[in-house]
């Protein structure tokens, strides 16, 4: 009988939909970036970014104990500093803001997965991810700095670093430095394909790094090329990287999709700034549904490939996945 193929047939419940899903969200994949401050009893809100906040580090090991116990287990920490300055000191200073946050958080969460963004922009004056030589960001100078930045993390409790600064070489020259340390056991999760993106307009309020010149173009990828992706993401593995990190997500599901044919370390994609701010604007005017529209979104990132999801929403969406 005509049509032969009735496609139909496995969508008629939803316990059948269910059962033939051929993509699962988790909450045990997500990570929620967090963004902490100095001061103490401090929730300062981010315009751009309704419902996400710059903790003081004493609310935010509040905040991240709920959250874990709500079923978010992994957490990416950035930091505002006290002070910026032309080398960026606070970001390997044992006593930064990171580094303080992390032996709180590893006290009062023992189990948790504490993720350190590793780079230089909250901390330089300059809102450059490197030090500068003239106007320019210089490469080999800079691995110095991250690489004491990484073994500062891992001292103070990082269970993973996840360099963010498009450096060339940075992931060996970290992963040398941590091994030289005796931090032989805490994995590298590189952001190898790094866009130089529009969508982390909102992220440069919260984290108050914008330069203060020029753009980071000459270090952060041209939105253009998915090539090239390949070519960072192979260099980061040779050079020791443990996990690889697509940024943005949405806008670049064809390099997830690709990246994930091509390895076999874990894949995470970052839902950025951007992407949050947009569907909350949105979904502020009435103009999607918000609930529907974040599992959406999230399910693609899922469905394209990646085995982690870096989302602000991280907090919700658990509670939805598991209620
Ligand atoms: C820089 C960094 C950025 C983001 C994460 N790490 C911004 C940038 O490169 O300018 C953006 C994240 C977001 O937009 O959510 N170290």
């Amino acid at each position: 009988m005509f049509p032969n193929e009735r496609p139909r047939r496995l969508r008629q419940s939803a316990n059948l939909r269910r059962l033939v899903q051929e993509t699962r969200l988790s909450a045990d994949a997500l990570i929620y970036p967090v963004f902490v401050r100095p001061g103490t009893n401090r929730q300062d809100p981010i315009h751009s970014m309704p419902g996400i906040y710059q903790w003081s580090v004493d609310r935010l090991v509040e905040h991240l104990t709920e959250v874990y116990q709500a079923g978010v287990r992994a957490f990416l920490l950035f930091g505002i500093p006290q002070h910026k300055d032309s080398v960026g000191s606070e970001a390997y200073d044992p006593n930064g803001i990171v580094q303080v946050a992390l032996r709180q958080l590893r006290e009062s969460l023992p189990d948790a997965i504490l993720i350190a963004d590793l780079c230089l922009c909250e901390y330089t004056d300059h809102g450059h991810c490197g030090i500068l030589e003239g106007e320019r960001v210089a490469n080999d100078p800079t691995l110095d700095l991250l690489a004491r930045a990484a073994v500062e993390q891992a001292r103070a409790g990082a269970t993973i670093v996840a360099p963010s600064d498009m450096m060339d070489g940075r992931v060996q020259a970290i992963r040398s430095a941590l091994d030289a340390a005796g931090y032989s056991e805490v994995p590298i999760m590189s952001y190898a394909a790094k866009y130089a993106s529009g969508f982390y307009g909102p992220f440069r309020e919260a984290a108050e790094n914008t330069p203060a010149f020029g753009d980071r173009r000459a270090y952060q990828m041209d939105p253009a090329n998915r090539r090239e992706a390949m070519r960072e993401v192979l260099l980061d593995l040779e050079e020791g990287a443990d996990m690889l990190i697509v940024k943005p997500a949405m806008p670049y599901l064809d390099i997830l999709s690709d990246v994930r044919g091509r390895v076999s370390v874990p894949v995470a994609a970052y839902q950025v700034s951007g992407e949050f701010a947009m569907i909350e604007a949105a979904a502020r005017n009435g103009w999607l549904e918000r609930e529907r529209v974040i599992m959406e979104s999230l399910t693609s990132i899922a469905r394209a490939g990646a085995d982690m999801i870096i989302t602000y929403w991280a907090p919700e969406a658990a509670g939805w996945l598991q209620g």
